[in-house]
């Protein structure tokens, strides 16, 4: 009796102890939560430096933005868009060093040295970039709001299929992929064009895909 007695006092201690760790471990994460929204706590700001469309860019950012917010508040590059800033819509894909990225998922001071371009950074009015003209050619847009992700993403998506990265339907692993339409439509998965343009925008890339294989 004596020792069930023992046992069940030994339980219950164990049990509040085992409450008051867990309140300590759930303490700080609240307190981190928290953090930003204490009143006269001031952001900590960091010196970034990288190429944007080929110039040298130093800026001086709170360490909680985003590229996407450096990239269209600060350096004032706007054709880049921010749709959902959640990475589910791929209006902010831009290419950091050759590869594309949901600039609304990275922060800015993790770029430093990088090579980052942007739909500015591709072609101009007067000199169109392929895909621009492809997009234009095979009315690939309609509001346009998501054309600057999708030009974007298209480019460095050749660039991957070109470089031989398989995709998800790929065939095989290790065989040069070819940019069919549903490579391209897989590939392109992660741009959402809320218009419906995508037969378009697929023929625009088949086109350019045929001139640069
Ligand atoms: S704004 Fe970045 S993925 Fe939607
Ligand atoms: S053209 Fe309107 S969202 Fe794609």
């Amino acid at each position: 009796m004596d020792s069930l007695l023992k046992l069940t006092l030994t339980r219950r201690e164990l049990l509040k102890a085992g409450a008051a760790s867990a309140a300590a471990a759930a303490a700080p994460s609240v307190a981190f939560a928290q953090a930003p929204d204490e009143p006269g706590r001031s952001p900590v700001m960091t010196k970034v430096a990288f190429e944007v469309n080929g110039k040298p860019e130093t800026l001086e950012l709170d360490t909680r933005t985003s590229l996407l917010d450096a990239l269209r508040e600060h350096l004032h590059l706007t054709g880049t868009k921010k749709g959902c800033d959640h990475g589910q819509c791929g209006a902010c894909t831009v290419m950091v060093d050759g590869r594309r990225i949901n600039a609304c998922l990275t922060l800015a001071v993790m770029h430093e040295g990088d090579r980052i371009t942007t739909i500015e950074g591709l072609g101009t009015p007067d000199k169109l970039h392929p895909m621009q003209a492809a997009f234009i050619k095979h009315d690939g847009y309609q509001c346009g709001y998501c054309t600057p992700g999708q030009i974007c993403s298209a480019v460095a998506m050749l660039g991957e299929i070109n470089s031989g990265v398989p995709s998800l339907v790929s065939e095989k692993l290790t065989a040069r992929p070819k940019p069919s339409a549903e490579e391209i439509r897989e590939r392109m998965s992660g741009n959402i064009c809320r218009c419906g343009a995508y037969s378009n925008i697929v023929d625009a890339i088949t086109e350019v895909a045929g001139r640069s294989a």
